[in-house]
């Protein structure tokens, strides 16, 4: 493989791992961002994201001299710099009017390099863009000597430098097949399986993908409301669904919705491409609607399993919401499902105090929020009546759930993840209420210890 010198534009989640993974691969890479005060904690080493790996590979990069940074785009292109081969544009494209991405920014940075990249130079979009939009920064570049390819990411925030670095594909598009290929070969020691095609089926593969992973989402929702409906147990349903090598066993976990900053998001743009090429998307339409819909399902279950009742309003209901992240393992509160349904509960009357060990309640996120963050789950449960968990956070399962117990008025925990042991819930005097599974109550304290020592049948779940 030869090493390149390639420049980022965009030090985000995505420029950020692009840079700091093409460096470990052997490359030389300018990352460059309009933040000058990003660039200078990120000379610093400081990096800013919770993204695991990323800070070690920054760290590693810039001591052996493959990484190092810009502020704008003019030093990246100065004379005396190495003359870069490829450039990646990784800069926002954020849900603009009417669900389509906003271009600005990309186009704003296409007319800012379009006389600095030298002749020959590879120009490779890695944002999630609409389709067409490789030919439409080619008319913007004029520039015959520069190809544009693209070249999407597949990244999953909180686990983005081990998908990059094992990536499941390599796709790289562009109606000029050398420059295809000199992309694909800044990946070549990954061995991944490589997709060499035209920009406009690139471009497509990126929404095409994450709608799939969309309407997968919601049909498990659907599914597990179904499964509350006719007294089946969700776990067992996607296990055996997923063991079928076509359906696979990964995301099929139910949830209060998928959020974050790329499904609602690209689920969106391509509903606004179909119906821009005259064609109606009604799966796509569907998986929104009922995303949507799983926000409103989850204040019903917790009204239910709160109040008893199906229907009315939650005032002078306390709840404890534990997790407001889109997800665990990012600190990432864009388009949360948590906040989703936050909002909706106030809504209805409740009063509602929120715990994430990624947001500190004395932190800027925090302050944003129209409700109070508290500092661990006992203060958010203190006097609360019952506890809902929104976000899959792994330590919220070993909680001292007894020591929780004795501070609910309702003794009611409500868990969209089916994330926790129910049996562990039930040992500590608490009902636990999941999502497509039966609703587990506290035993009689003399049954107790027996029902939870007694030895699971095989297949069966926590
Ligand atoms: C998503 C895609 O998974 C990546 O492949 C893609 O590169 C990225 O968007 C992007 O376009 O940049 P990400 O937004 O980081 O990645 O989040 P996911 O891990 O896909 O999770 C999305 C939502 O689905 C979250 O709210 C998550 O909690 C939810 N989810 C996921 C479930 O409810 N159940 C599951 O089984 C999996």
């Amino acid at each position: 493989m030869r090493a390149r010198h390639v420049a980022v534009i965009g030090t985000g989640y995505v420029g950020l791992t692009t840079g700091a993974c093409l460096a470990s691969l052997g490359h030389t890479v300018v990352c460059a961002d309009t933040d000058r005060a990003k660039i200078q904690r990120l000379r610093e080493g400081r990096v800013g994201i919770l993204e695991p790996g990323l800070a070690d590979l920054v760290a590693d990069g810039t001591a052996a001299g493959r990484l190092t940074w810009a502020t704008g785009t003019g030093a990246v292109f100065a004379p005396a710099a190495r003359p870069v081969e490829l450039v990646f544009l990784c800069v926002p494209t954020p849900m603009g009017a009417g669900g389509l991405a906003d271009l600005g920014i990309l186009e704003a940075v296409v007319d800012e390099i379009r006389l600095l990249v030298p002749a020959g130079c590879v120009v490779v979009t890695k944002s999630t863009v609409p389709v067409g939009t490789a030919e439409r920064l080619t008319q913007l570049l004029d520039r015959p000597d520069v190809a544009v390819v693209s070249n999407p990411e597949f990244l999953r925030e909180g686990t983005a430098v081990q998908d990059f670095l094992h990536p499941d594909r390599i796709v790289v598009g562009s109606d000029r097949r050398e420059a295809a290929e000199q992309v694909a070969g800044l990946y070549a020691r990954l061995g991944a399986p490589t997709v060499l095609t035209d920009s406009a089926s690139a471009e497509l593969v990126k929404y095409a993908a994450n709608c799939f992973l969309a309407m997968k989402l919601s049909y498990v929702n659907a599914v597990a409301e179904l499964c509350d409906r006719v007294g089946a147990d969700i776990v067992d349903v996607t296990e055996g669904m997923g063991h079928d090598r076509r359906i696979g066993q990964e995301f099929l976990s139910p949830g209060p919705g998928w959020g974050g900053s790329c499904l609602p998001k690209d689920t969106s743009a391509l509903l606004q491409l179909a119906d821009s090429a005259d064609f109606e998307f009604r799966l796509v339409r569907a998986a929104i609607d009922t995303n949507i819909r799983q926000h409103k399902r989850m204040v019903d279950k917790i009204r239910v399993a709160v109040t008893g009742r199906q229907a009315g309003s939650l005032s002078k209901v306390r709840l404890a919401l534990l997790g407001l992240t889109f997800k665990a393992g990012t600190d990432d509160l864009r388009d949360s499902p948590a906040l989703a349904v936050a909002a909706l509960l106030r809504q209805a009357g409740a009063e509602v105090i929120a715990f994430d060990p990624a947001v500190p309640p004395a932190g800027e996120q925090a302050a944003r929020l129209p409700f109070a963050v508290a500092g661990d789950a006992y203060q958010a449960a203190d006097g609360a009546d019952a506890v809902v968990v929104l976000t899959e956070w792994p330590e919220f399962r070993h909680l001292d759930w007894a020591r929780l117990a004795g501070t609910l008025r309702t003794r009611a925990v409500v868990d969209t993840r089916n994330l926790l042991d129910p049996a562990v819930l039930v040992r500590a005097g608490l009902t636990w209420t999941g999502l497509g599974r039966p609703v587990r109550s506290a035993l009689p304290e003399e049954e107790a210890p027996e029902a939870v020592s007694s030895p699971a049948p095989v297949g069966a779940h926590p």
